[in-house]
């Protein structure tokens, strides 16, 4: 059994149920605040699962190479080795406000100390990434299939939240999360999504402040899910608000499991504004041909699970089609994961976003130049970086046919 906690109180149990299944339930009593999710109220009804974890529980798992690195230590124990035993695993560190531990431990979320100067300054060269993978591999309950983790720096976060001197309570848990790429499948991938966040940040899109190592094998992010005392903010992923398993992250549709559920979420009063971001991020995806937008690379964060949400910063853009010439979308758009045309884009925008047709084309003109800007920086990194020049190339390349086919009207 694992209990559950939500901002550092405790929530409920979660146990598993017959064969394959799962059961929450919650304490009682307990305060609608504590609430494990907008799509799980306080109830004394379980929540049930037939198979695995219900998504709000399953959200954080590892993925990929962390994911298979986390069973091999610990399948050895138990022979066998679920998404139960995953949660027990990397549950007191994870994205959001949830976490968990055994039935009957207190809460404890320290993450080991790691500069990310270091990190920046790649100076442990090439064992960083195994270094980091072997330190941080159980304290990381974050999702995803790229090699990643979570660490802590006290001393940028609180440069970076503006506190301008020591805080109390002091942060224990993780601040930054560093993204690093297989050479052999997907070279100079921190780069490339780099440069994808510049041309979002340029968009005027809510990009968390994003950093590249000097040797370009890992990208640092600063968590936008941390509020400046070291407390947490709640996130919800749109698996979890389409109440889909993450094996389903490709199923479904930008106009109804995206961007109406964004409107279902969000509250009235930043309806309009976030439907707009949400389009603009859309629309620069088929821009940037990333063809990885699915479910769980949207999200919503809120301070309060009974409050307000608001559509969350942006992460994880890449140029897919350098590695995948033929990659199309990852969700469907007018029932197909074909790129769009800027006359389809324009037309979901007027009847999806609810916007008027003079905002929804001054939003890709806006995409458009953003990418005009981005390119010359994208030309000068590559010249110091030979190493990126290739995929740089066929980056520009990629961005000049997602916007004369996305972008340009005509
Ligand atoms: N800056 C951030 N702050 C907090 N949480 C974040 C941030 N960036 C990403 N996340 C969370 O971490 C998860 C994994 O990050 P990301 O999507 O960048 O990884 P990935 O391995 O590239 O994903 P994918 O499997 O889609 O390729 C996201 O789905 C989101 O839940
Ligand atoms: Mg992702």
């Amino acid at each position: 059994m694992l209990k559950a906690w939500t901002d550092g109180a405790e929530t409920g149990f979660i146990d598993r149920l017959r064969e394959r299944g799962t059961t929450f339930g919650y304490l009682r009593p307990v305060e609608a605040e504590r609430a494990v999710s907008m799509t799980m109220p306080v109830r004394i009804q379980s929540w049930d699962t037939a198979f695995g974890l219900a998504p709000i529980f399953e959200m954080n798992l590892p993925e990929g190479i962390l994911r298979e690195r986390i069973r091999l230590a610990f399948a050895k124990a138990t022979g066998s080795f679920d998404e139960f035993d995953l949660l027990s695993v990397v549950g007191r560190s994870q994205v959001g406000r949830i976490r968990y531990t055994g039935a009957e431990e207190a809460l404890d979320e320290e993450v080991p100390f790691q500069s990310v100067d270091e990190i920046l300054e790649s100076r442990r060269g090439g064992e960083l990434y195994r270094y980091l993978l072997e330190r941080f591999a159980t304290s990381s309950g974050i999702s995803g299939v790229q090699p990643k983790v979570l660490v802590r720096d006290e001393v940028d976060a609180i440069a970076l939240t503006g506190a301008g001197r020591r805080v109390s309570p002091s942060y224990r848990g993780a601040t930054h999360i560093v993204k690093f790429w297989e050479p052999n499948e997907f070279p100079q991938l921190a780069a490339n999504e780099y440069f994808c966040l510049k041309v979002a940040e340029r968009c005027g899109l809510d990009v968390p402040r994003y950093r590249l190592s000097d040797d370009g094998m890992a990208l640092v992010l600063d968590r936008f899910d941390l509020r400046p005392g070291g407390s947490y903010r709640g996130f919800e992923d749109f698996c979890v608000l389409n109440a889909r398993r993450t094996d389903e992250k490709y199923r479904g549709s930008y106009e109804t499991s995206v961007l109406k559920r964004l409107q279902q979420f969000v509250s009235p009063s930043s309806q309009a504004d976030d439907s707009e971001s949400l389009f603009t991020l859309i629309a620069l995806n088929c821009a940037l041909r990333n063809g990885d937008a699915h479910l769980k690379n949207f999200g919503i964060c809120y301070d309060d699970v009974l409050g307000e949400a608001r559509l969350a910063p942006v992460y994880d853009l890449v140029t897919t089609t350098v590695y995948m010439p033929r990659d199309s979308m990852a969700l469907t758009l007018n029932g197909t994961t074909r790129w769009p045309g800027a006359r389809e884009l324009q037309r979901f925008g007027e009847t999806r976003a609810f916007s008027t047709p003079s905002r929804i084309r001054q939003i890709l003109q806006r995409v458009s130049d953003a990418l005009a800007d981005v390119t010359p920086r994208l030309n000068d990194y590559a010249k110091d970086h030979s190493a990126f020049a290739p995929i740089a190339k066929q980056m520009r390349e990629q961005w000049e046919v997602g916007r004369e086919t996305s972008l340009a009207a005509g």
